[in-house]
């Protein structure tokens, strides 16, 4: 039977549900598969160490094995914070404003790429599979290929994957997208990202695409699709419904007082739209006063890769624009916006949602978005709350049914609060049931399934019967 050897930046070992920021369906779903196929998951530690050694701290936990290794300080500042998120996610997020280039972060990327190759090396066997995440090991599989690996190795894209006039500006963006076609399947989240991808396949290397996805480079067949990745409904749903999250969801109304609320849970990230979103809000408050003192805004923004100088120029935004916002609007009893930097366990976050009267979602470009099918998942069936979600969120292409909005335009975001404050009972009950029936089957172990199923079936080419993975 082959094993599954999962690798990605961050290792995510099973901990206890009510664990702070415990992790979220895509650990859930990968440990799970991990333990059907007796796989391991391979990463980055998360912790420094003077100088890389390769050392691999083995352990098995739940039933998974993880192996994970330590990286150097200057890996850290070139790898993570320099290319992976300094030019990379700025770049696939559509920011070129903010996307930077420099030759040590290239030099730093392929080196603790090519560091992640010989180290996972050994653990593989000639039967697995191997599936790579995100943006951070793009060219991983070229490098095991080049060591004479022939498993069959797939790629997950998180992220968007940006329009070819956006790519292009990248230096060495040739070399990039060649390094992953060493990969068998290349999944991405919607059909949108996956376009941009085939679009650039052939206006910049004049490849040809087959009506199967099916690409052929270099004597070898490669396949692009979507796989839009979903959330662990079982796990959500069960959690919505726990103790904890009732005490969440009672202790949330009792300090609002009868107002509504509006959620917004997000890594404070610029590609999450907040400063737009509070602004949004802002103008419904000034736009409808009647209604002002009737709803508040909970926005839940745990701090994310502080070290890099774009993040720590939007937390500073977004504190100016809490205190400007709760300044012009707030009574003796009454502040509009609520703004909290912290994580919270899954459950007490389900209460969260389940307490809110509306789901504002609106990044100005999301691979997926997990948050908005937690939120549906978070609802009461029989007195949902509405899902007010951004029309550049992957996730926009499944949730039809949710009030589509477009973040950058303060009217449009306001005048759809107010649409979603007052929607009668029937219309957010059809809503929800639609959009309830896509977020429960279209769920995270859907997607792997699918994953592994392209991995493993070899849809261009050699079939490898149906038995050896479970
Ligand atoms: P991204 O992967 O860009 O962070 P997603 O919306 O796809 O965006 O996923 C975010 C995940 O992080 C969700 O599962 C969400 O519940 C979780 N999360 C975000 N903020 C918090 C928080 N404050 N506490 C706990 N979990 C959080
Ligand atoms: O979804 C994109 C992503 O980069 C994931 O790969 C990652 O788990 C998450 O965002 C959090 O980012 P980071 O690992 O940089 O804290």
């Amino acid at each position: 039977m082959s094993r599954l050897i999962v690798i990605s930046n961050r290792v995510s070992v099973p901990k206890a549900a009510g664990a702070a920021g415990a992790q979220g369906g895509l650990a859930v779903a990968l440990n799970s598969a991990l333990r059907e196929n007796r796989g391991i998951w391979f990463g980055w530690s998360g912790q420094e160490t003077e100088e890389f050694t390769g050392h691999l701290d083995m352990q098995r936990n739940d039933g998974v094995t993880t192996a994970t290794i330590d990286l150097e300080p200057q890996d850290i500042e070139e790898y993570y914070n320099g290319y992976a998120n300094r030019t990379l996610w700025p770049l696939f997020h559509y920011r070129i404003d903010l996307t930077e280039y420099d030759r040590n972060f290239g030099e730093g990327y392929e080196r603790v790429n090519r560091r992640f190759a010989d180290s996972v090396r050994p653990l593989i066997d000639q039967d697995d599979l191997v599936w790579v995440h995100d943006y951070h090991l793009l060219p991983l599989g070229s490098m095991l290929r080049t060591q004479g690996m022939k498993n069959r190795m797939g790629l997950f894209l998180h992220t968007p994957w940006p329009p070819t006039r956006l790519l292009v500006s990248l230096p060495f963006h040739e070399r990039l997208v060649e390094s992953m076609l060493a990969y068998d399947v290349i999944g991405f989240q919607t059909e949108e990202w996956l376009g941009s991808f085939l679009h650039y396949l052939e206006k910049e290397m004049g490849l040809e695409i087959g009506a199967d996805g099916c690409v052929e480079y270099q004597g070898r067949r490669i396949v692009a699709r979507a796989f839009p990745i979903g959330i662990d409904f079982a796990e959500f749903t069960e959690g919505a419904n726990s103790p904890e999250a009732a005490e969440a969801h009672d202790k949330l109304k009792a300090s609002v007082r009868g107002r509504k609320i509006l959620i917004g849970v997000d890594r404070l990230d610029y590609s999450k739209g907040l400063g737009e979103r509070f602004e949004s809000f802002s103008r419904f408050l000034a736009d409808n006063p009647e209604e002002a003192s009737k709803a508040v805004l909970l926005q839940i923004a745990p701090p994310s890769r502080g070290d890099v100088a774009s993040y720590q120029q939007i937390r500073e935004d977004l504190e100016r624009k809490t205190g400007h916002i709760n300044g012009a609007h707030a009574d003796v009893a009454f502040v509009p916006i609520r703004y909290v930097n912290r994580g919270y366990p899954r459950r007490q976050l389900a209460g969260f949602y389940r307490a809110a009267e509306v789901g504002l979602v609106t990044p100005l470009r999301d691979g997926m978005n997990l948050v908005a099918k937690e939120y549906v998942a978070a609802q009461k069936p029989d007195n949902p709350g509405v899902l007010i979600l951004s029309q550049f969120a992957g996730a926009a292409l499944q949730m039809e049914d949710a009030l589509l909005v477009n973040p950058h335009s303060l009217e449009h975001v306001s005048e759809t609060i107010k649409l979603a404050l007052n929607m009668p009972i029937a219309e957010r009950r059809a809503r929800h049931e639609k959009l309830l029936a896509s977020v429960r089957d279209e769920d995270v172990v859907h997607w792997r399934e699918q994953f592994v199923k392209a991995l493993f079936g070899s849809p261009c080419g050699t079939d490898h019967g149906e038995d050896a993975l479970a």
